[in-house]
């Protein structure tokens, strides 16, 4: 399998959970190509539920590790995957640290990894939901994390796609592309401004706020935020584009699916 053909089938299965990606893919490429900054993934840091496992598929496709990040506020760890390829999208994995919660979010999770049943046919990565889960459950993970309560609900799939802003041309800065969304009626997440980072950190980001998507849990269907679709222009940094990530802008950026209270 190839890069391109990996990234295909991901975001076939990212387009059945965001209804708003292909008009939002239209609009910013106006039927022209829309390169890919990164793909995202959520995941817990035990074996086989984490970072190593999800990275697994990329990392046989030449992915290699690039950088690490802390979230201490969110008790999240990630690190970022690149190929030699610059044209090639990053990938941006991260894990809950589940040590660090209380207990009745603990056990929901521990529960959730026990009845666990991955599909013997594609990697985590693609594996979609493997567990089943209750509204009580994700409203009791919710109130602890909302990260827990996201990757409860969903699993493994992808958690956003992102433009490549600075490869279209017909985009000269984020400020435009923003307000040509806003224009079209999508939200965007405003947490720490709509654009987080700045040309002078090498990186400059927003994104949509997850739509809503109705989620079959044991105890019956619920509507909750799904995932999202992210932008990102990356600026020269001592003479060469910047290819990490902002640690403070990532923080605000995991907030795209938190519930609209
Ligand atoms: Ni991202």
């Amino acid at each position: 399998m190839s890069v391109a053909a990996l990234m295909a089938e991901l975001w076939r299965d990212y387009r059945t959970l965001a209804p708003h990606a292909e008009p939002i893919h239209e609009l910013i490429g106006g039927g022209g190509e829309v390169p890919n900054d990164h793909v995202a993934f959520r995941g817990l840091n035990r074996p086989g539920f984490g970072i190593d496992a999800i990275a697994a598929p990329f990392v046989a496709l030449g992915y290699r590790e690039q950088g690490e990040y802390l979230f201490p506020d969110k008790k999240l760890f990630a690190r970022h995957f690149e190929t030699e390829d610059p044209n090639d999208p990053k990938l941006f994995v991260s894990e809950l640290e589940v040590e660090k919660l209380g207990p009745a979010a603990r056990s929901i999770l521990d529960r959730l990894m026990e009845t666990a049943v991955l599909p013997p046919d594609r990697p985590l990565a693609r594996a979609g939901r493997p567990w089943p889960v209750a509204q009580s459950e994700y409203r009791t993970l919710l109130e602890e994390s909302e990260y827990a309560a996201w990757l409860a609900a969903f699993g493994y799939v992808v958690n956003h796609f992102t433009v490549a802003v600075h490869r279209v041309p017909r985009w000269p800065s984020l400020e435009t592309l923003n307000q040509a969304l806003i224009d079209s009626g999508f939200a965007l997440n405003g947490s720490g401004g709509l654009i987080k980072g700045s040309p002078e950190v090498g990186l400059e980001q927003s994104s949509t706020l997850a739509a809503p998507i109705t989620v079959a849990f044991t105890d019956g269907p619920l509507e909750i935020p799904g995932v999202y679709y992210e932008f990102a222009r990356r600026h020269p940094v001592n003479g060469a584009l910047f290819s990490g990530f902002v640690t403070g802008s990532a923080d605000r950026i995991f907030e795209s699916t938190d519930v609209r209270r």
